[in-house]
């Protein structure tokens, strides 16, 4: 093992609590044979051998046959994974920052060294989407996948629409209760999604993506008055990742971003720090993955449901899947993805300008689907179009168009809509 910090530990305690069960169901004992820290002095659960810590990595690799890399960012992880598969070991990581930014490099090393790359953990913590997409659905066609993939920003938007929290006191909240760390850039930015959109859009599509691919829009700029808005309009507002085909362009896209969904759809139901992923596949239809995207434990549960299944081939012969990029399906760019938003604006309360407004949208041969105005005292209209589905490049030239209109006095919001 490689890190034992929070899911670490945790795979250490099931190792060693379930070690009958997990023998019987690999056909072999497994044995810990080294834990690789940073530092070997520090504090561990009482469970952790301690007489198995060790910070010579690289030589701890070096002697295993199934190594489990639970360090997380790049580096050492990549060298160490690398050298891993390289030399035939099977890794078995929750490391998605790694995969999204290093996949064809770790799946290039796994096929010269003969090795198996597992990875259930890097996506949605103990939700088995990755086994899903990469096995149960390897016989389908997947049209979409839509995910909730990181469980702090869902928890912070949630304590936003049902509590009535502002972003900072949910973002406060979310670190109080230990989901948020002290900086959290990576989840509120949308990084940690992205990554997770990226591994889902490679699995789904056959088709290598990579965290390059992926625009991502973070949650920072979503409000208390915005998800109360959303609520009075029946909707919620989600961080989505979001990874489409499109067949006409015979390509995909792949966003990472906040959207109104529908109080109806399936992920609007998914509340505080749990993650969810829909699959829309042409065969199956829908099919919905639910449950805890993160813990110690939960995430220890597809760790080592990776390795049961590693040590079964290591065993009885086989192989985990190849990396399957056989459709190389180029990302699209703005001209060729299909968006809806919802535009909020203040206008002037005169006449001619709503007129204005529909011109700009008519004018980038955008359809509007419907115009929500309220009721002004201070000569400003605060007006909520909601467009039909139109390309992502047509709807950013409408805004840009909006934001030049002089009787238009703000842009105050663009949203994306999803999921109808
Ligand atoms: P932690 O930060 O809790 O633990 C990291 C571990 O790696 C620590 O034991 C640390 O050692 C060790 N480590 C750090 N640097 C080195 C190094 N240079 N050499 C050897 N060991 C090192 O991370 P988590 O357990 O939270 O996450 C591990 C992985 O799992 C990440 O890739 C993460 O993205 C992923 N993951 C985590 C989830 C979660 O809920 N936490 C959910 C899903 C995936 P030391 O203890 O001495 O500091
Ligand atoms: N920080 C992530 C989340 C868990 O909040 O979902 C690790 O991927």
């Amino acid at each position: 093992m490689l890190g034992c910090g929070t899911v670490g530990s945790q795979v250490v305690r099931l190792l060693g609590e379930h070690a009958a069960d997990l023998q019987a169901r690999a056909g072999a004992r497994l044995e810990l044979v080294g834990i690789a820290v940073r530092d070997t002095a520090g504090e561990r659960a009482p469970w952790v051998p301690r007489e198995l810590l060790t910070d010579d990595a690289a030589g701890l690799v070096a002697r295993a046959d199934v190594v489990v890399e639970l360090v997380g960012g790049i580096e050492p992880a990549r060298t160490l994974v690398l050298q891993a598969l390289e030399s035939g070991a099977t890794v078995v990581t929750g490391n998605k920052a790694l995969l999204a930014a290093h996949g064809p490099a770790l799946h290039g090393a796994a096929a010269r060294g003969g090795a198996d790359l597992y990875y259930e953990a890097a996506v949605a913590g103990a939700v088995p989407v990755v086994y899903g997409l990469r096995e149960s659905l390897a016989g389908d066609n997947v049209n979409a996948v839509l995910g909730i993939v990181n469980g702090t920003t869902n928890f912070i938007l949630d304590e936003m629409a049902t509590n009535g929290l502002s972003f900072d006191q949910a973002v406060a909240l979310a670190q109080e209760l230990g989901y948020a760390e002290a900086d959290p850039s990576a989840d509120v930015d949308g990084h940690d999604a992205a990554a997770k959109a990226a591994i889902l859009a490679s699995l789904a599509f056959h088709t290598r993506v990579s965290i390059d691919d992926v625009p991502v829009t973070g949650i920072r700029d979503v409000t208390a008055e915005q998800m109360a808005q959303a609520a009075e309009s029946g909707h919620v507002i989600k961080l989505l990742a979001v990874a489409r085909l499109n067949r006409d362009a015979r390509g995909i896209s792949v966003r990472v971003h906040p959207a109104l969904l529908p109080a109806t759809h399936p992920l609007a139901a998914v509340r505080g720090a749990f993650n969810a992923v829909v699959v829309e596949a042409e065969s199956a239809g829908r099919l919905m993955f639910y449950g805890q995207g993160a813990g110690g434990a939960p995430t220890a549960s597809a760790v080592l449901s990776d390795v049961v299944a590693a040590a079964g081939h290591k065993v009885h012969g086989g192989h985990a899947p190849r990396e399957s990029t056989y459709a190389q399906l180029p990302v699209l760019g703005p001209e060729s993805t299909a968006a809806r938003t919802q535009v909020q604006i203040g206008l002037a309360d005169e006449p001619g300008t709503l007129a204005a407004v529909a011109g700009i949208y008519g004018d980038n041969g955008v359809s509007i689907e419907s115009v929500h105005q309220q009721r002004s005292d201070d000569g400003v209209a605060r007006i909520t179009i909601i467009s039909h589905v139109s390309t992502e490049a047509a709807l950013e030239r409408t805004v840009a168009g909006l934001a030049e209109e002089p009787r238009v006095h703000e842009v105050i919001s663009v949203t994306r809509v999803e999921g109808e």
